[in-house]
């Protein structure tokens, strides 16, 4: 996830784009950079955070200009690979939010015709494109219009060119709206930046293509002409820092159908290492919510493939390494946690194959493993892992899919439909129930166990009320002693084998005078009968109910937080990233 500016007016564009990259820092903050037209392209790049530069380092002329704020996908954090980009002739710029899929190939036809490559991004191949384009049709407009249909993946890109008073706009799968204010246009990824010039805006579909002049906005949708309805947005400045929301946790929570997308299609046959490929074993290290998506993986990868997997707290395994052998994965969202970084190296002198998973191009973990997978969460600031969790999954279930021939792959592929879906439920009764609750169980079977694992975390860390994650069959083990009206149990029933085995036990916590929030599948009528709560979850391939429980179990932590003010975001005594052992 990256953040990206335009503006055209009389003012000059560089300190308006430089103030609203700012305001987008929160969706990446590696590099950043910006283009303006005067006469020709003027051009300023850097790698770090632009609210850490003196905020005057870029001193660019011209009243039409594009900006970037990167958090890198691919290529590592650098001058060279920032925003924007130039084709060959340095007449045309390029900012991109999004991830070209086919950039590979794109880029290796456009090395064969000719084309100098700077950058090691995706992005750089639509300016070559653009380039080529703009030869046969001297108008950007067409250029862009000509090079859109040839991108797979996702972008929001704003597009300049020598000789063009223009900015030329494209959106598909990656946010894009337009500001219009008073002899002025803004062109950003949300509105933070916009919404200091211009409550006016319109927010472009996917397949969308814009033209923004000095004097008017022109819209197409495959290639004929569409009309955008012009809305009023009303936010408080304080609306404004979160991208509209109230807190950082529910803005990632609202970005999940994105990250998953991105995530899964960023795992393809080609960047898959063979070692994972042909993998007889895996051994998984991870600490937190990364334990977890190792715990989700572990079922579906030995239900699915038939592939034995153990799962190492990183902490344990370094000071009691168990005897491993072939594929060690190392899961870290910052690919900076300190036991997890201890425990690779240890697994690298048993000369095990490393994989790192992480979401952070260039983290320590990624330099150590000898192979990473970059998941595409874009940055995340609340402490509590939502989104990236997701997108871990995304990329672990991407794997699971592989290694059965693609059999997912469809399922993966419209995954982030359902969890579009379960985002606007109503969850009021539940939160009304956890609000007085002194304790809470959290129960399942299979993947759902994990799954109950993550959820008790999030309402643990961010609620601060004690909740405790259990294999549903557990219970009766020792913890049937705490269960009393007090004590809601949260259960995870979903249709299959064990959907027996669970009613029996969530009839015997009915029993025993626990109050029952179940998550089933919509129509379960013999489930909603039996429970207090019956939270109903689209019908789908389980793969998608793990994501869609989650997602539930993250909105339940978060409104009971909310219910008990408190700081959502920055919960007591935790850190984001746990840099010491
Ligand atoms: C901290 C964070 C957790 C995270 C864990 C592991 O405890 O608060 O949200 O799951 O570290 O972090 P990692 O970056 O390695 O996934």
């Amino acid at each position: 996830m990256c953040g990206i500016v335009g503006y055209i007016g009389l003012r000059e564009a560089a300190p308006i784009i430089v103030e609203g990259l700012k305001r987008l820092e929160y969706r990446g903050y590696d590099s950043f950079g910006v283009a303006t037209i005067s006469g020709g392209i003027e051009l300023d790049k850097h790698q770090g955070r632009i609210s850490d530069s003196s905020g005057s380092a870029i001193r660019l002329t011209g009243k039409i200009g594009i900006g970037h704020t990167r958090w890198a996908t691919h290529g590592v954090p650098n001058d060279i690979n920032a925003h924007p980009h130039m084709d060959c002739s340095g007449r045309i710029a390029v900012v991109h939010n999004g991830i070209i899929e086919n950039y590979a190939e794109l880029k290796r036809q456009l090395i064969s015709r000719g084309h100098i490559f700077r950058s090691e991004t995706d992005t750089e191949v639509v300016a070559h494109l653009v380039e080529e384009a703009y030869a046969s049709e001297k108008d950007l407009l067409s250029a862009v219009q000509k090079v859109v249909p040839m991108l797979t993946g996702s972008y929001a890109l704003l597009v300049i060119a020598t000789g063009e008073d223009r900015i030329i706009a494209a959106r598909y799968a990656s946010p894009l709206v337009l500001g219009v204010g008073d002899g002025e246009f803004f062109a950003a990824s949300d509105m933070t930046p916009v919404i200091d010039h211009t409550e006016r805006a319109i927010f472009l579909e996917d397949g969308d293509v814009a033209s923004i002049s000095h004097e008017k906005i022109d819209l197409f949708h495959e290639g004929k002409t569409v009309q955008r309805p012009l809305e009023l947005i009303d936010w408080s400045g304080e609306d404004t820092k979160k991208g509209g929301f109230p807190h950082y946790m529910l803005k990632e929570i609202y970005e999940q159908p994105q990250a998953f997308y991105n995530s899964v299609r960023s795992v393809t046959g080609e960047i898959l290492p063979a070692s994972v490929k042909n993998a007889e074993s895996v051994t998984i290290i991870a600490c937190g919510s990364s334990y977890n998506a190792g715990l989700i993986f572990k079922y579906l990868l030995e239900n699915t493939c038939a592939i034995p997997v153990r799962l190492d707290f990183a902490s344990e395994f370094k000071y009691f390494p168990p005897p491993v052998r072939g594929l060690v994965i190392g899961i870290s969202q910052s690919g900076e946690t300190a036991d997890t970084i201890s425990a690779l190296k240890q697994a690298k002198v048993h000369n095990c194959t490393s994989l790192a998973i992480t979401n952070v191009l260039g983290s320590s973990i990624s330099r150590i493993a000898d192979f990473t997978l970059f998941m595409r969460a874009g940055p995340e600031i609340s402490v509590a892992a939502t989104k990236s969790f997701i997108a871990q999954l995304a990329v672990l279930m991407q794997i699971t899919s592989f290694l059965r021939n693609g059999e997912f792959e469809d399922v993966l592929r419209k995954g982030h439909q359902a969890i579009e879906e379960v985002l606007l439920m109503d969850l009021s009764e539940a939160v009304r129930l956890c609000l007085n609750a002194r304790s809470i169980f959290y129960v399942g079977r299979g993947p759902f166990y994990p799954v109950s694992l993550e959820g008790s975390l999030k309402m643990k860390e961010i609620s601060y009320i004690h909740a405790e994650g259990y294999a549903a069959g557990e219970l009766k083990h020792g913890p049937f002693a705490l269960l009393s009206p007090e004590t809601p149990v949260v259960a995870i029933c979903m249709p299959g084998e064990t959907y027996g085995v669970m009613m029996s036990n969530i009839k015997e916590m009915k029993a025993r005078g626990a109050p029952v929030i179940a998550l089933g599948e919509e129509g379960d009528l013999e489930l909603s009968e039996v429970v207090d709560i019956f939270i109903p979850l689209p019908v789908t391939h389980p793969f998608v109910q793990v994501l869609t429980s989650l997602i539930i179990l993250q909105l339940l932590a978060y409104y009971t937080a909310v219910g008990l003010n408190r700081d959502v975001d920055k919960p007591r005594n935790l850190a984001k990233s746990v840099t010491v052992e």
